[in-house]
């Protein structure tokens, strides 16, 4: 029992040095990767500022078009056709719907667009999570169109992309 308790002591106080030199987390990167099938691929920078989640980035490797674009459960990218990522980021709950729609999952961020060289740039904000509640989770870029309506993902086809969200 007294070993224990030393070592809880020296954890604690482990701790209490760190807290003084600690930055508040406000940066994350995300390195997108092509699940089987797909030549997805991309860098996406998240910023916490103003009470709001900025997301920026470019992915290439897409079809020209709109494709859906999520943040989902899991920062899981074990299985080839990226299922393992889980279904969409959603604490609250909720219908799937567009990031503008008064019911939507916290994780709904709608499409991005490739133009005619398969390349999307990512300009997007969301309140509707902290950047702590999504470190460790996953962006999702799909083949199809994310019509913003249908039950429970917006019917946008095969997961092209992944990318694990991290501490930058
Ligand atoms: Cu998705
Ligand atoms: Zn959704």
């Amino acid at each position: 029992v007294s070993a224990v308790l030393l070592m809880g002591t020296s954890l604690l106080a482990v701790n209490n040095d760190h807290d003084h030199k600690e930055h508040k987390l406000t940066r994350a990167v995300a390195v997108v990767q092509p699940t089987q099938k797909f030549k997805t691929a991309g860098v996406i920078h998240l910023e916490q500022k103003d009470g709001k989640v900025s997301i920026t980035g470019k992915v290439k490797g897409l079809t020209p078009g709109k494709h859906g674009f999520h943040i989902h459960q899991y920062g899981d990218l074990s299985a080839d056709d990226g299922s393992s990522a889980g279904g969409h980021y959603a604490p609250k709950g909720h219908e799937h719907g567009g990031p503008h729609k008064a019911q939507h999952h916290a994780g709904d961020l709608g499409n991005i667009v490739a133009d005619e060289n398969g390349v999307a740039m990512i300009d997007k904000q969301s309140d509707d999570f902290e950047l702590t509640d999504v470190i460790g989770r996953a962006f999702v870029v799909h083949a199809g169109t994310d019509d913003l309506t249908s039950q429970p993902s917006g019917d946008a086809g095969a997961r092209a992309g992944l990318a694990v969200i991290g501490i930058s």
